[in-house]
């Protein structure tokens, strides 16, 4: 189901924004043109991606132990990070930022 998480004028260009849809943590990150939600919470030790950065194009650099994710697909590109994070279809529409969390 498409969830309204926010305004794509409040989403800052390369900043991680933590949401959260349904009590589960969410991360919101904008990249340019592109949109990106994933899950809010490292794989590697559970802790949060937002305070992160990009890296590499679309890949997220976790701000704790340095652990890097594909946005797009939420692979774990970089250890200590060996699994995915989940990542969610966003689309822009009316100014608002939707993301289809089931
Ligand atoms: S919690 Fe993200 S790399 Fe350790």
């Amino acid at each position: 189901m498409w969830r309204d998480v926010g305004c794509i004028d409040d989403l800052p260009d390369g900043r991680g924004v933590a949401v959260t849809v349904e009590g589960e943590p969410l991360m919101v990150v904008r990249l340019g043109d592109r949109v990106f939600a994933t899950h809010g919470l490292c794989s590697h030790e559970d802790k949060p991606l937002a305070g992160g950065h990009p890296e590499d194009g679309c890949r997220w650099e976790c701000p704790h132990h340095g652990a890097r994710f594909d946005l797009a697909t939420g692979r774990a590109t970089l250890l200590p990070a060996v699994a995915p994070i989940e990542t969610f279809p966003v689309r822009i529409e009316g100014g608002r930022i939707w993301v289809d969390f089931e």
